[in-house]
């Protein structure tokens, strides 16, 4: 079933970015991307949101290492953090994984083929980039966050152009 904004009548997309924890990772990633939507004029358009695979930080704040470097660069963070659940499987269009053991957790937990073809990574939308995953940055020091926030603006840009122009 496809989900319309009645005021272009163009189908909404619906991104979810998924890490490990969802405290560092697919919230920026989720806040890097909204921010891209609004600057465009098109939140009527889109709907991101973000979740983990591990539901040990469910309910928290973005870790306070990459609210600050967000902020640094004009992001504000404030999802609270959730696990995934099977229901986002039929719910979104688009299940984007930041590293590839991201990928294979949600393969498993992912309900039907339909829905496994929706899962993509990260990685995917990279251009110029030596990286082939977005690496967890929980035990790395402030340039970590700082390679994470890089990674995610030039994918997420990639990605909104790829949508916009509806490919
Ligand atoms: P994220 O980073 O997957 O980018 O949110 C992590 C946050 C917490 C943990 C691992 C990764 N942890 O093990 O608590």
């Amino acid at each position: 079933m496809k989900i319309y904004n009645n005021m272009s009548m163009s189908k909404i997309h619906k991104i979810l970015f998924v890490c490990l924890g969802n405290i560092c990772r697919s919230p920026a990633a989720q806040g890097v991307f909204q921010s891209i939507v609004d600057r465009n004029g098109r939140a009527d358009d889109f709907m991101v949101d973000s979740a983990g695979t591990y539901s040990g930080h469910r309910g928290q704040l973005p870790d306070r290492r990459m609210r600050s470097a967000a902020s640094h660069r004009g992001y504000d963070l404030t999802h609270r953090a959730r696990p995934v659940s099977v229901t986002d499987f039929l719910e979104f269009d688009l299940i984007i994984a930041m590293d590839d053991s991201n990928f294979t957790d949600l393969m498993h937990l992912s309900p039907s083929v339909e829905s496994s073809r929706k899962i993509k990574r990260m990685a995917d939308y990279f251009t110029g980039q030596s990286m082939t995953y977005v690496p967890d940055p929980y035990y790395m020091g402030h340039e970590g966050f700082e390679l994470v926030l890089d990674l995610l603006e030039n994918a997420c840009g990639n990605l909104y152009d790829s949508l916009a122009a509806g490919k």
